[in-house]
């Protein structure tokens, strides 16, 4: 073997284990950690977004125009504690735009993945995530919020508030230890 052919072979190997290492850390680099108390992310409407690359300007771009658009990779979304959607590189799974889907368990311990993955991956009521978001309409990237084209929430929107200001990984700061004492205060104190 020339030198010339074993160095291109060399190269080819060290190239090929560098592609090995890399694919596994893309998907291991999303773990339990990579989620938070939703008060601490950043509120779109009536939704929460995160970016685990570094890109919120990029991910709060997209949630914020008017016509809809292509949520960059790493972009976080979430409506309840416990169901994330996770937009991964581009051709990561085409079927699903690159959007990983999550159900979490969570408690003041942090998050666990129950369930991770693509179009197969059911909530807690056995519903299909992809099968009721892929009925977005094209231009919000499998966005539904509440006029995106998905079937609706059997959940009215007052209850989805109350989920999400009790996200149990959410340390209580003084503010809303002071918020809860008025509101018990004011319920005390209200007439009937
Ligand atoms: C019955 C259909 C249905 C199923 C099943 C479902 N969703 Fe949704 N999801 C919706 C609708 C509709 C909204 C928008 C609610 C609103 O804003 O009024 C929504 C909102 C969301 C949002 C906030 C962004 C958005 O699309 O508005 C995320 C993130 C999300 N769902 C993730 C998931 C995940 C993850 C699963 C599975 C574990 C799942 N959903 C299962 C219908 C569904």
């Amino acid at each position: 073997m020339t030198p010339t052919s074993r160095f291109a072979r060399l190269s080819l190997a060290l190239l090929l284990s560098l592609s090995a290492v890399n694919v596994t850390a893309a998907t291991a680099e999303i773990s339990e950690k990579s989620f938070r108390c939703l008060q601490e992310m950043t509120p779109v409407r009536g939704f929460f977004v995160d970016n685990l690359s570094g890109n919120l300007e990029g991910t709060l771009a997209i949630a914020k125009s008017s016509t809809g658009g292509v949520y960059p990779p790493g972009s976080v979304v979430q409506l309840v504690p416990t169901e994330v959607m996770v937009k991964r590189e581009p051709g990561f799974n085409p079927v699903t735009k690159d959007w990983e889907f999550f159900e979490l368990d969570v408690d003041k311990n942090g998050s666990k993945i129950r369930k991770r993955g693509f179009a197969d991956v059911n909530n807690r009521f056995d519903k299909n995530c992809f099968a009721c978001h892929v009925a977005a309409k094209p231009e919000w990237d499998m966005i539904c919020e509440d006029s995106h084209g998905c079937e609706k929430l059997p959940i009215p929107e007052y209850v989805i508030h109350s989920i999400q200001k009790t996200d149990p990984r959410c340390k209580m700061n003084d503010a809303s230890v002071l918020q809860s004492f008025t509101s018990w205060m004011v319920r005390k104190l209200a007439p009937n």
